[in-house]
């Protein structure tokens, strides 16, 4: 049966200790220049309809690198701007190709998609969740800190799709997680509520920034007004100023804190300009290791590796 990804909860812990695995493999031997040609002859369609620019070139390159091929296609460009039915769409695009990446509002369609075809659909980011991101910051905490387990990571901001795939990180493996959201941009309850139950490490929701920051080994924080959510831009920005990830925020947090942003940053909003910069953060290391995660989840979905 075919195996997608459309959000966390679709793997298990072993599925995520063998994509951190691979990953970190994957990185190494790009490094030492060996060619791994582990999708040769395979596609990989790129369905994106909210821009992209690392998510987009990471999945293309990682293809390229690994001997396949990718197509990307702008949904305005495709018969879905004309209302052709998304599970029409799903049944033709599954005759041609290998694997499908999609970046869509609505977490639903992609649902939807995926339920159509009979190839793997990956999640390139919905309104819900960010699964490949959080997949690829984790491959990123574990090189930076050794480990895991036993680490204070702490969200800071918008209870966003990246939350929401920090939260089901966490129901998956044993982490230590804090989200800290101004009142009334907390997450999604239900999603919330799930994570909490089926937690594997613990899971603290708090709404005071500097208590959620002590004694932090990782701080990650996002935009305050995500893709969809630009109307809300003005009111936000005034409101979430308290969450803003700058100094007098990290000196709550333990001397080797590592600052993360999944990216794109907006300086002197949710994150100071000094701190995005600083010596913790670990921002162009997250968007490169994008590249290496993507290859392992390209292989583990299309079935081409032995783990
Ligand atoms: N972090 C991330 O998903 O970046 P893009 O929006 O550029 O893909
Ligand atoms: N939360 C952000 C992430 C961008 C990569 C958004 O959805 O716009």
């Amino acid at each position: 049966m075919k195996k997608d990804l459309v959000t966390l909860r679709d793997l298990s812990a072993d599925d995520c200790e063998a994509l951190l695995e691979r990953s970190l493999e994957l990185k190494v031997r790009h490094a030492a220049g060996i060619s791994d040609q582990t999708l040769q002859g395979k596609t990989l369609g790129i369905i994106f309809d909210k821009p992209s620019t690392r998510t987009r070139v990471s999945f293309e390159v990682a293809m390229i690198q690994l001997g396949g091929t990718p197509l990307f296609l702008s949904a305005q460009d495709t018969q879905l701007i004309r209302n052709e039915p998304i599970a029409d769409t799903a049944r033709v695009l599954s005759r041609y190709l290998d694997g499908l990446a999609v970046r869509t509002y609505s977490q639903d369609l992609l649902n939807e998609l995926a339920a159509a075809t009979s190839i793997p659909v990956i999640n390139g980011l919905t309104d819900l969740y960010h699964p490949c991101q959080v997949l690829s910051d984790l491959m990123t905490i574990l090189e930076k800190k050794g480990r895991l387990e036993g680490l204070k990571i702490v969200w800071v901001g918008d209870g966003n799709n990246v939350a929401h795939s920090w939260l089901n990180a966490a129901a998956i493996l044993p982490l230590n997680l804090v989200v800290a959201c101004p009142e009334g941009y907390y997450p999604d309850e239900a999603i919330l509520k799930a994570a909490v139950e089926d937690a594997k490490g613990e899971i603290v929701m708090l709404s005071d920034p500097e208590e959620a920051v002590r004694d932090a080994d990782v701080i990650y924080t996002d935009v305050w007004a995500s893709m969809g959510h630009e109307s809300e831009y003005k009111r936000r920005k005034e409101y979430f100023a308290p969450f803003q990830v700058n100094e007098d925020l990290l000196i709550r947090a333990k001397q080797d804190v590592i600052i993360m942003h999944c990216l794109p940053a907006h300086r002197g909003e949710e994150i100071d300009a000094e701190v995005l910069e600083g010596a913790g953060s670990v921002v162009w290391d997250q968007a490169e290791n994008k590249l290496h995660m993507h290859k392992a989840i390209l292989e583990r979905l299309y079935n081409l590796t032995n783990r």
